[in-house]
């Protein structure tokens, strides 16, 4: 668990972040966003102590994070950075194990941890575990920045945009992929996004800021059906039902196919619908189940 209690930190006369408090549960994933500026990073980095609140305290597991040694919470919280930032002069399995080898590991078991965590984040190890970063696309450098964050097992991950410089489709699958990984690790994440498709479609909680100031903390539903102020509503944006759509996830819909391994949403089965000769289609739930889906049953699906 996260906590932060009153949290605020200033750079000069600028508060970056004010007054935060929140809690972050065990096994769930907390996604900061708002506009360019509004503290999202500097929220994270406070968190494994790359900055130092000026007040209040954040505790993880209960304990103070002043009372951890920085070095030993660094391995409790993994940490996947915008830029990735993979050591160019070093393979991608050296990339992976940077962690593991500061911690001791003899090399056959960092070879061995590394091709798991490839196979985790879906990089075949024999193709991958040699190259070097300047050899991997952009989606695939993420990969294995993900990868590398994962290497020591830590119960938290920090990631700041993890999935931003790629293409809408690589970005789907990407997205699609964490999911599964999340959803077998069931590791304590906060996230940072600009999207808010995104942080739908990935967050147990969003927490949506403003000027350093927490706006509102609630699930995707609470925040797209009940904005709490003005500027909520504004983010959220007037098509929020429509987004609403894509917080329901099936197992299949007929006729519709997507990025690999990518599940389809309600919205996609809407999109099927809407060109279906009749007026309704068959679609697979999560739990196995087949439906036969039409527009009001849709409704009911994404009312709360
Ligand atoms: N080292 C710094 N010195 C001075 N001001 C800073 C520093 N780092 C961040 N800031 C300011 O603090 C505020 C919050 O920055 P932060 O990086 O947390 O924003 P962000 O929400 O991550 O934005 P973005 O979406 O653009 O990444 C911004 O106004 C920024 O200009
Ligand atoms: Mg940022």
């Amino acid at each position: 668990m996260i906590r932060f209690h009153g949290v605020t930190k200033r750079y000069g006369e600028k508060t970056a972040v004010d007054g935060l408090d929140m809690t972050v549960e065990n096994g769930s994933v907390c996604v900061l966003i708002g506009p360019s500026g509004c503290g999202k990073s500097t929220t994270l980095r406070m968190i494994n102590r790359l900055l130092e609140p000026d007040e209040g305290t954040i505790e993880v597991d209960d304990k103070a994070l002043r009372d951890y040694d920085p070095a030993s919470l660094r391995l409790r919280i993994g940490y996947v950075i915008q830029s990735v930032g993979l050591l160019p002069h070093m393979r991608v399995w050296q990339n992976i194990a940077l962690v593991p080898r500061l911690l001791g590991w003899e090399k056959p078991r960092r070879r061995e941890r590394a091709d798991e965590l490839l196979d985790i984040v879906g990089l075949d190890p024999e193709e991958y575990r040699d190259k070097y970063p300047a050899q991997l696309s952009g989606g695939e450098a993420q990969r294995v920045g993900v990868a590398r964050a994962l290497a020591a097992d830590p119960p938290y991950l920090l990631m700041d945009e993890p999935f931003g410089a790629v293409d809408p489709l690589t970005r789907a699958t990407l997205q699609q992929s964490f999911r599964d990984i999340q959803s077998r690790l069931k590791k304590t994440v906060v996230l940072v996004t600009h999207d808010l498709d995104e942080a739908i479609y990935l967050a147990d909680r969003i927490a949506l800021m403003r000027d350093g100031v927490l706006q509102q903390f609630g699930s995707p539903a609470e925040i797209l059906t009940s904005p709490v102020n003005e500027f909520v509503r504004e983010f959220v944006g007037s098509d929020r039902m429509l987004r609403m759509l894509n917080t329901v996830e099936l197992g299949a819909v007929d006729g519709w196919s997507g990025a690999d391994g990518s599940r389809p949403t309600l919205r996609d089965a809407l999109s099927q619908l809407l060109s279906a000769p009749e007026r309704s289609i068959r679609v697979g739930l999560n739990d196995g189940s087949q439906e036969e889906l039409d527009f009001d049953r849709i409704r009911e699906m994404v009312l709360p």
